[in-house]
C-alpha cells in the first residue's frame, strides 16, 4: 500500500551514500576503522566509557545477558509492553523472562513500583526498557537494582539520546549495559545495527570477544600484522557489525541531536493539537517529552475497539499508524504471565496506536494526521461528548 503519510520516513542525504560509497571504494568491508569510529562517536554522544558495536540490537541485547553471565537459574524481569526482543534476550542464555506491568495507564514504561512485586530470589536481571524513547526511571531502578544486589539492562533500542535523569545522563548509561538498536526506523539508522553501551571494561571486553567468535584477535587485527595466528577462548558468534554501516552510521551521527529535536517539535504540536480532540488520550506528561528521544508517538483511545476503529479510519485516509501487542498475548509467549495479570500494560497495548513521526516529519502532515484523527475520533460511538 503506498501510504500518503507513512509511519516513518527515511531522509538519506548525499553526503550519506558519498560516506558509504567512499568506504566501498576504499575497499575493506568487514568491521575495522570505521566501526571503531563509529564506536567511540557514540559512546561520546551517549557519555558512556565503552560502546562494542554489533549487528543488532537483538545481538546488543543478546551478548549483554552473555557478558554479565545470566545463567538458566536465572530469573530477569522485563516489561510486558515492549518488543519482543528485550524478552527473548533472556530466553537465548536459558534464563526465564518474568513480565511486569507499565507504571500507569498512561506511563507506557515500568517502574520501580511494577517491578517489585515480581522480584524472588532468582532475580537476576531486570531489562529496562525506554519505550517509544520516553525515559524509563532507571536511576530508581538502579538503587532498586543495587539494594537488592540485581543486575540492571538498559534496552535502548528505542531510547537513543534521551535523558534519564536531572543531571542529563542519557539512556543506556545507567544500567550494567545498555543496547542501542540502528535497525531502519530507529532514530539513528544504518539498516540493522546496534551497540552494547557498558562502563565496565570487563563487560566491554566479554562483549568484544563473544561478537566475534570467541577470537582473541580479529581480522583487522590480523590485517595489520597484530598476530598472525589467534586463540578461541569462549563460544562466540558472528554479531559484527560492517564498514560500509558503520559509515553510514557516522554520517548519520552527525545528524542525530536535530533529527531528535525535529521529532520533539512535531511531538509538541501533535500533542497540543490533539489536546481537545475526544476520546484522545495523551501518554506520558509535557515534562517527559522533552526528556524523549521520540521513537513513536503513541496516542490513547477509550478501548481496544475506539483504537482499531481509529486505525482502520486512519488508513482509509492514507495514514500508517503502529500498536505494539502485549508480550502474553503472543501465542508462542503465553505461558510468560496469564492475561488479566498485568492490568495497564494490557489495557495500553489494546488502546494506543503510533502515529507517523520521523525526522522529517512537518508541521503540514502534523494538522493532516490530526484532521484525520478527529474526523475519525467524533465518528467513533460513544466519543462524541
Ligand atoms: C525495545 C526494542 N528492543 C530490541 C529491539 C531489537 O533491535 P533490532 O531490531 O536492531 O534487533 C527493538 C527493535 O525494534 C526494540 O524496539
Amino acid at each position: 500500500m503506498a501510504w500518503q503519510i507513512p509511519l516513518t520516513e527515511l531522509t538519506i542525504g548525499e553526503d550519506d551514500v558519498a560516506a558509504v560509497v567512499q568506504c566501498l571504494e576504499e575497499g575493506w568491508l568487514t568491521m575495522g576503522p570505521r566501526v571503531d569510529q563509529f564506536e567511540r562517536g557514540v559512546a561520546a554522544f551517549c557519555g558512556a566509557p565503552h560502546a562494542a558495536a554489533v549487528n543488532s540490537g537483538t545481538a546488543a541485547l543478546h551478548l549483554a545477558c552473555r557478558a554479565l553471565e545470566l545463567v538458566p537459574e536465572d530469573e530477569v524481569i522485563v516489561p510486558a509492553l515492549t518488543f519482543v526482543a528485550s524478552v527473548n534476550a533472556p530466553r537465548y542464555v536459558g534464563a526465564t523472562p518474568v513480565l511486569c506491568d507499565t507504571a500507569s495507564p498512561t506511563d507506557l514504561n515500568l517502574s520501580v513500583e511494577s517491578v517489585e512485586p515480581h522480584i524472588t530470589e532468582r532475580t537476576r536481571a531486570i531489562v529496562a526498557v525506554h519505550f517509544c524513547g520516553y525515559p524509563a526511571d532507571v536511576v530508581g531502578l538502579r538503587r532498586l537494582c543495587d539494594s537488592r544486589g540485581i543486575l540492571l539492562i538498559e534496552d535502548a533500542a528505542q531510547g537513543i539520546g534521551c535523558l534519564v535523569s536531572e543531571d542529563g545522563r542519557r539512556a543506556g548509561t545507567v544500567g550494567d549495559a545498555g543496547c542501542l538498536s540502528f535497525f531502519s526506523k530507529k532514530q539513528l539508522f544504518v539498516g540493522e545495527g546496534g551497540m552494547v553501551l557498558s562502563s565496565d571494561e570487563e563487560t566491554d571486553k566479554r562483549v568484544r570477544l563473544l561478537r566475534s567468535h570467541g577470537m582473541s584477535a580479529s581480522t583487522w587485527d590480523r590485517h595489520r600484522g597484530y598476530g598472525y595466528s589467534y586463540d578461541v577462548v569462549d563460544v562466540g558468534y558472528n554479531f559484527r557489525l560492517d564498514e560500509p554501516r558503520a559509515a553510514l552510521g557516522l554520517s548519520r551521527l552527525a545528524k542525530l541531536e536535530a533529527g531528535i529535536e525535529a521529532r520533539r517539535r512535531a511531538v509538541r504540536q501533535y500533542r497540543e493539537l490533539l489536546a481537545d480532540v475526544p476520546g484522545v488520550e495523551l501518554a506520558w506528561s509535557d515534562e517527559q517529552v522533552e526528556r524523549s528521544s521520540h521513537f513513536a508517538f503513541p496516542i490513547l483511545l477509550d478501548d481496544a475497539e475506539a483504537c482499531d476503529a481509529m486505525r482502520t479510519g486512519l488508513a482509509d485516509r492514507g495514514i500508517q499508524t503502529t500498536r505494539y501487542p502485549v508480550i502474553h498475548g503472543f501465542s508462542g509467549y503465553r505461558e510468560l504471565a496469564p492475561m488479566g495479570s498485568l492490568p495497564n500494560a494490557e489495557s495500553a497495548a489494546g488502546r494506543h496506536c503510533a502515529l507517523p513521526l520521523s525526522a522529517s516529519t512537518s508541521e503540514a502532515e502534523v494538522e493532516q494526521v490530526v484532521e484525520a484523527v478527529r474526523s475519525v475520533a467524533t465518528g467513533l460511538p460513544g466519543s462524541v461528548r
